[in-house]
C-alpha cells in the first residue's frame, strides 16, 4: 500500500503504472466496516483502488460539527493494509484540493437536492459535488464507489457525473449493518454508551413503518413515526419521508417498487441517517 499526500505525486505514479482500471472509494476517513466492503468490492473490481481520506470542510453547515468529525489517519491506514490488492491512498491537506479558496461551487441539482439532507444542511451537497469532482478530476478513476446509506448523496453524485459529463461509472453498494441492525457511520464512534445502545431503534422503527405499509398510506404512517418519537425524547427527529427512489420526492402514494424510506434523528448532539426499500 502506498500512502500519497499531494496529487501531484499520486498523478505521476499513477502515469507510471498505467491501470486498466482505477476504483476510488472516496471517505472521510473514520473508517469502519462499511467502507472497508467497499474498498473490497472496489478491489475485485479493479487493477488499482485509491481510498482517499480527507475531512472536506464544505459540506459542513456547521463548524462543531467539523471539528467534533472523528479524524483516525492512522488507524485508517493500519485497517487498509490489512487487505489484500494494490491500494493506494490519497490523504491530502485541504490546499492541496482547493488551492487559496476552500469554497463550495454553485451547482444546482433542483429537486434531488431540495428535501431530506438537502434541505436540513445547507449547502451540504454543494460541498460534496465539489469535492467529489475535485477527486475526479485529480485521481481519473474509471468507477466510484458509493454506499447506499448515503443515498441522496449517491443520487447527487450520479447526476453530477451526467451533468459534468465526467466519465466516471457510479458503483452503488449496500448498506451494512451492526448485528443489531445500527448501519455503519464514522459517526456511531461519537455516540456515548447509553444512546449507542439505543441507536438500533432507528433501524427497528424503520423496519415497523415497513410492516404498516399494507395498511397505512404513507402519510398516516409518516405520523405514527412521529408520535413514537414523541414517547422516546432522547431521539429528536428531524425527518422521516418516504420517497420516491428517482426524484426523492416526498411521496403520497406508493410506487411499486420505487420507495424508500428514509430518517434523520439526533442522540445527543450525534445527527445518524438510515434509509430502507420501501
Ligand atoms: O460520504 C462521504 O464520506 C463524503 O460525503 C464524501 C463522498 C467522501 C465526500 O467528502
Amino acid at each position: 500500500m502506498k500512502v500519497f499526500y499531494h496529487k501531484n505525486e499520486l498523478k505521476a505514479s499513477k502515469n507510471k503504472i498505467l491501470a486498466k482500471s482505477t476504483g476510488l472509494v472516496p471517505t472521510m476517513g473514520a473508517l469502519h466496516e462499511g467502507h472497508i466492503m467497499l474498498v473490497k468490492k472496489a478491489l475485485e473490481d479493479n487493477e488499482l483502488v485509491l481510498v482517499s481520506i480527507f475531512v472536506n470542510p464544505t459540506q459542513f453547515d456547521s463548524p462543531n460539527d467539523l471539528e467534533n468529525y472523528p479524524k483516525t489517519l492512522e488507524s485508517d491506514l493500519q485497517k487498509l493494509e490489512k487487505l489484500k490488492g494494490k491500494i493506494w491512498v490519497y490523504a491530502p491537506s485541504a490546499s492541496d484540493l482547493y488551492l487559496e479558496s476552500i469554497k463550495a461551487k454553485p451547482f444546482n441539482f433542483g429537486s434531488l437536492e431540495s428535501t431530506m439532507e438537502g434541505a436540513n444542511r445547507k449547502g451540504h451537497f454543494q460541498g460534496v459535488a465539489t469535492i467529489v469532482q475535485k477527486l475526479f478530476e485529480v485521481l481519473e478513476p474509471t468507477s466510484a464507489y458509493f454506499g447506499e446509506k448515503d443515498f441522496q448523496q449517491l443520487k447527487i453524485v450520479t447526476a453530477l457525473v451526467e451533468k459534468e459529463k465526467i466519465p466516471v461509472k457510479i458503483i452503488p453498494c449496500p448498506i451494512i449493518r451492526h448485528s443489531d441492525g445500527l448501519a455503519m457511520s464514522s459517526r456511531n464512534k461519537l455516540l456515548n454508551p447509553k444512546h449507542r445502545a439505543m441507536a438500533p431503534i432507528i433501524y427497528q422503527t424503520l423496519q415497523k413503518a415497513l410492516a404498516l405499509k399494507e395498511k397505512y398510506s404513507p402519510a398516516q404512517i409518516e405520523s405514527w413515526i412521529i408520535d413514537f418519537f414523541q414517547l422516546h425524547p432522547e431521539f429528536e427527529l428531524e425527518y422521516f419521508t418516504i420517497a420516491d427512489t428517482e426524484s426523492l420526492q416526498k411521496t403520497s402514494v406508493l410506487n411499486g417498487t420505487k420507495n424508500r424510506a428514509f430518517i434523520a434523528v439526533k442522540l445527543g448532539n450525534i445527527r445518524l441517517i438510515d434509509n430502507i426499500k420501501f
